[in-house]
């Protein structure tokens, strides 16, 4: 049996989880800063690193009292060690490493895509390799392929912002504030998402990468023009609209990806999985392809550090630790070398 108590500060969630063997989640304590960094419209980043630091401390200490265990329990501790904002990630990082020299037990470095990757495993241990993964959240929109526990191949990315900060940017541009992805999920429930036309980056025939600054610009010039002309613009049409236009090319791309490389799953992971449309065009597209689609509830897409001790099991499993010479790293890359 393995108790771990993981740690995630990469980017404005604080998060400390205890799971045992991976699967079970005796707590998952999430203290979001979203409310500190909605007046500026996005994450400032001295900002998330400062509010990390008052609340660390608390946050572990919460995630043990709720899964009824002390510190001596514990097995390892796991951190998020990149990619995403160095101050950020300083802060969990320091406090895992402390917490595994004081307490003896093994420290274990987590990729924060990994960890997204891992919420699937959470509830569904047992899923079959070769699988293949759409991450999608604030910073990243990866395809990744995986052979086993620990072996990735990414095999498409986007090109330019990801999908997460589409959504970001474009409710900005419409003045529906931060973050975007849930405001716009929620108004383009009332819109059609055919009512605008917009732009589909499918780019170079068999390619799998991602491109969506020129979606982004569209509705900025939907919205522009509409302004000059002195029209109303249809807000719930628009964001139902730019939606439509990321989720067929996430879908179309995923399919092509578990088809070209022989996976008979797909996993959604990343704050974007939570779209409620993406969830939806996912599923009714591996039901046509004979696929199966596997996607972590809601609370598990966005950043949470279950997925993190989730991923962390694999690696106890493994005896894969870290030293104590662990350093944040903000532009991490997922293990390419593994397959
Ligand atoms: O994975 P995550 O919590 O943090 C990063 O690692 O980036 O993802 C955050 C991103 C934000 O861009 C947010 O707007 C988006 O996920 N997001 C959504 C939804 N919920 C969160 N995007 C679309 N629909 C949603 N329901
Ligand atoms: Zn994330």
């Amino acid at each position: 049996m393995a108790l771990i108590l993981a740690i995630e500060t990469s980017c404005d969630e604080t998060s400390a989880a205890v799971v045992r063997d991976g699967v079970d989640i005796l707590a998952n304590i999430i203290s979001s800063q979203i409310d500190v960094h909605k007046k500026f419209g996005g994450v400032v980043p001295e900002v998330a690193s400062r509010k990390h630091l008052e609340l660390i401390n608390g946050v572990i200490r919460e995630a043990l009292d709720t899964a009824g265990i002390g510190f001596e329990s514990l097995d390892a501790v796991a951190v998020t060690h990149g990619p995403g904002l160095v101050g950020a990630l300083l802060v969990g990082v320091s406090a895992a490493k402390a917490l595994a020299y004081a307490l003896d037990i093994p420290l274990i470095a987590v990729n924060h895509l990994e960890g997204h990757i891992y919420a699937n495993f959470l509830a569904e241990p047992g899923l079959e390799f070769p699988l293949v993964c759409l991450v999608v959240s604030g910073g990243h929109t990866d395809l990744v392929v995986m052979y086993g526990h620990g072996s990735y191949r990414v095999v498409g990315r986007t090109r330019d912002d990801a999908a997460g900060e589409a959504f970001d940017k474009a409710a900005r541009a419409m003045g529906l504030g931060y973050p975007g992805g849930p405001l716009i999920d929620r108004l383009a429930a009332g819109g059609c998402g055919t009512a605008i036309a917009l732009p589909r980056a499918y780019l170079e025939e068999g390619s799998l990468d991602f491109s969506f600054s020129g979606l982004k610009s569209a509705v900025v010039n939907f919205l522009h023009n509409a302004r000059q002309r002195g029209e109303e613009v249809n807000t719930a049409d628009l964001a139902a609209s730019f939606q439509q236009a990321v989720v067929d090319v996430l879908v179309f791309k995923s399919m092509e990806a578990a088809l070209q490389y022989r996976a008979g799953t797909v996993l959604l992971a990343g704050g974007v999985a939570a779209n409620r449309l993406l969830r939806s065009g996912m599923s009714e597209a591996s039901a046509r392809h004979g696929l199966r689609v596997v996607c972590p509830p809601p609370v598990l897409c966005t950043d949470n550090a279950a997925m993190i001790a989730c991923a962390a099991y694999y690696r106890f499993l493994k005896g894969d630790f870290a030293d104590l010479s662990l350093n944040a790293v903000p532009n991490l890359e997922l293990d390419r070398e593994n397959f």
